[in-house]
């Protein structure tokens, strides 16, 4: 085990998806620099993120972002201590860029390389913010939450729950105990935007645009979902263990959702009206998702449909997420990924945790799309555990996190 005294100074590189992102965080918790050069504008006029583009944009960006990272840190490459970087899950290309440049950075440096998993990075943030909060209110304990943590991972690619544990200062450990069948929350979003003529990514627009409607004006229901077989020798501190067959489910299924949503805007002839708000947004990029130009776009029966899609989206994360906080015993409650931004699911997820007196956190916006400092700091135990990667590490599209 390392020296965990030292600066602890770890640059983190990210490259999964549509964002070249690099950061400096000091010991796990302190972002010295935190640079993201998105592509959202470019993969936005293909209504989803095109891969060979991705990985064109990332060999662009890589050493400019890498660069702003070091000199808005204020550090030199001699003062690093280790290199990061996500080895997946995501775009193999996209992957590779960020791998690539991280093994020479490592190799010229002779400083150690750290392979990261994107999703851990993700429930990260929201440590390494909760940390930072509680250094400043003096506290010197290892975790900011108590230990076991049910983590909600929900993004454009990914809708996963984990229950997190740590022992000791390093090795974290997760158990997958929900993940979505098929598409992931924020894919939902995304092509549920895009069918309603909106702009890419989908969930800022509904988001904004939901809070102008009736949310209980259409419903949509989420069927139950089979539930997997359960490994042997785990504890359910709350409950007797579920048998395989008749046990709840925490997965999750968000294509039904969209064929509903589908289904109405045919069944209520809203075709037409959908065309005419997709030219006039095309027509002028400069029209922000909660604009009053933008709600002008919309009807009130729209409006009232975005509102209830996203209603029962939070509804069903909700009631999924506790369900497994309460069958796994777990003490504390984090939510991180893009949807993590959207301001329903953080106000109903609030009050939920409040009533159930479970402590809940979130990162900062700036934290909870893709980022690079997740991934330094999630890096952060496995340099003091000295869990370093091979020299052939390579990208890992699949890349899965935890025991099932
Ligand atoms: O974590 P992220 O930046 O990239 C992936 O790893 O996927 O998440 C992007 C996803 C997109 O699907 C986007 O529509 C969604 O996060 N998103 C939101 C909001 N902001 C971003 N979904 C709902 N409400 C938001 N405010
Ligand atoms: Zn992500």
């Amino acid at each position: 085990m390392r020296d965990s005294t030292g600066t602890g100074l770890i640059l983190g590189i990210e490259s999964s998806c549509d964002e070249t992102a690099a950061a400096v965080v000091r010991g796990g918790s302190e972002a010295l620099s935190n640079v993201v050069a998105s592509q959202m504008s470019l993969h936005a006029n293909y209504g989803g993120v095109v891969p060979e583009l991705a990985s064109r944009e990332h060999l662009r960006n890589i050493v400019l972002v890498m660069r702003e990272a070091m000199s808005q840190a204020g550090v030199g490459f001699d003062d690093l201590d280790a290199i990061a970087v996500t080895e997946g899950p995501g775009l193999a290309g996209a992957l590779l860029v960020g791998i690539t440049y991280a093994k020479a950075l490592s190799y010229g440096l002779g400083k150690p390389l750290i392979g990261v998993n994107h999703l851990e990075g993700h429930i990260h943030a929201v440590l390494m913010e909760a940390r930072q909060r509680a250094i400043s209110q003096g506290s010197q304990a290892l975790t900011p939450m108590e230990l076991p943590l049910l983590a909600l991972v929900v993004s454009g690619g990914h809708t996963h729950l984990y229950l997190a544990r740590q022992s000791g200062e390093a090795a974290w450990s997760y158990r997958n105990v929900g993940r979505t069948v098929d598409d992931a929350a924020g894919e939902a979003y995304d092509k549920v935007a895009k069918l309603l003529g909106l702009g890419y990514p989908g969930g800022p627009w509904i988001d904004a645009l939901a809070v102008r409607g009736n949310p209980r004006a259409v419903s949509f229901h989420f069927g139950q979902i089979k539930p997997r077989p359960h490994r042997e020798g785990v504890s359910f501190p709350n409950k007797k263990a579920p048998a395989a067959s008749t046990g709840p489910s925490f997965d999750f299924s968000f294509s039904g959702i969209k064929t509903a949503v589908l289904r109405y805007v045919e069944t209520h002839q809203m075709r037409e009206r959908i065309e005419v708000r997709r030219a006039a947004l095309a027509a002028d990029a400069t029209l922000k998702p909660g604009s009053e130009a933008v709600v002008g776009l919309c009807d009130a029966e729209t409006l009232d449909l975005i509102a209830s899609f996203q209603h029962a989206v939070v509804g069903n994360l909700l009631r999924q997420t506790f369900a497994a906080a309460e069958t796994f015993g777990a003490r504390g409650v984090v939510v991180s990924g893009g949807v993590a931004a959207n301001r329903e699911l953080r106000r109903r997820f609030q009050s939920e945790a409040d009533r159930r007196g479970l402590p809940v956190a979130f990162p900062s916006l700036e934290l909870s799309t893709d980022n690079a400092a997740m991934i330094a700091a999630a890096a952060w135990p496995k340099f003091v555990a000295g869990d370093f990667a091979a020299e052939d590490l390579g990208a890992t599209p699949q890349l899965r996190l935890g025991q099932v």
